[in-house]
């Protein structure tokens, strides 16, 4: 087997952490990254990855970060948060409409300037080494509204519409970026409370290991721009092809 050289950011817990196991078992160079040193350092250390501190928010970080590596085969742009608290991030439970600007700021930088700085300094070295595979960790709050957290929605429509708008440019360039976009997952980003509330409305709860077999499919189907659905009982589908303007 050949062996790439692959990197996760937010690698070092949930679905991160996920992806980086599947790959480095199957003999692959893991580059974990993170902001949870601990966690991070932990995980490469079991899996033998190598790990490192990067904040996906930093344009000096990332600057610093490609002068550091040689390019990257495949790429999981993975880190993400949700809001938390009321339904605009702030954690007064007596004040629903109660606007938390900081929390706003965060939120979306760590998911969308995530993902958006991270191709901006990933692709180009990709390019020149022939190609290769970026893929987004967006969510099914992407493709759906999501009644809890409008704000983690609007970051996730955010990253869709930009690897939809960027991919069909970057695969002219062998670089075929797409996203995966799963329901809730059994992770630390959904708490016991939430997992129950959202079984009681009658939908089971993804585990990582569906979600890797998603990613998996991104990786092998090369499918550029694709929004790759992973639904509880259902098989993994691509959402319908959308119409592209110029
Ligand atoms: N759990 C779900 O239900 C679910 C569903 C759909 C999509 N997602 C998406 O999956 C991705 C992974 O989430 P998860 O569920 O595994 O949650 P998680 O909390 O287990 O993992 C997220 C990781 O991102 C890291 N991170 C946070 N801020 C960072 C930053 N500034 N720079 C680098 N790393 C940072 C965290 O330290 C953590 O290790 C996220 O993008 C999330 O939005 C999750």
């Amino acid at each position: 087997m050949t062996q790439h050289r692959i990197l996760i950011t937010g690698g070092a817990s949930g679905i991160g952490a996920g992806i980086a196991r599947h790959w480095a078992n199957m003999g692959n160079d893991v580059l974990i990254t993170d902001v949870d040193d601990a966690l991070g350092a932990a995980l490469a250390q079991e899996l033998g990855a190598t790990y490192q501190h990067h904040d996906v928010t930093s344009v000096e970080q990332w600057a610093q970060f490609i002068s550091q590596h040689k390019p990257f085969d495949v790429v999981f742009l993975n880190a993400g948060v949700a809001s938390g608290g009321n339904i605009f991030g702030a954690t007064n439970p007596e004040e629903v409409f109660e606007f938390d600007l900081g929390n706003y700021r965060r939120v979306s930088s760590i998911n969308i300037d995530g993902v958006v700085l991270g191709v901006a300094h990933l692709a180009n070295a990709m390019v020149k080494n022939g190609g290769g595979d970026i893929v987004v960790t967006a969510s099914m709050a992407g493709l759906f509204p999501i009644q809890a957290d409008p704000i983690y929605g609007l970051t996730k429509h955010a990253v869709l519409g930009f690897v939809k708008s960027l991919a069909p440019t970057l695969i002219e360039h062998n670089v075929c970026l797409s996203a995966i976009c799963p329901f809730f997952v059994d992770t630390p980003l959904v708490n016991a409370e939430s997992q129950a509330l959202i079984r009681e409305t009658g939908f089971d709860i993804l585990t990582v290991d569906q979600v890797i077999d998603a990613a998996q499919t991104a990786v092998a189907e090369r499918s550029a721009g694709a929004q790759w659905v992973i639904f509880p009982g259902l098989p993994v589908v691509k959402a319908p092809e959308p119409a592209l303007l110029p």
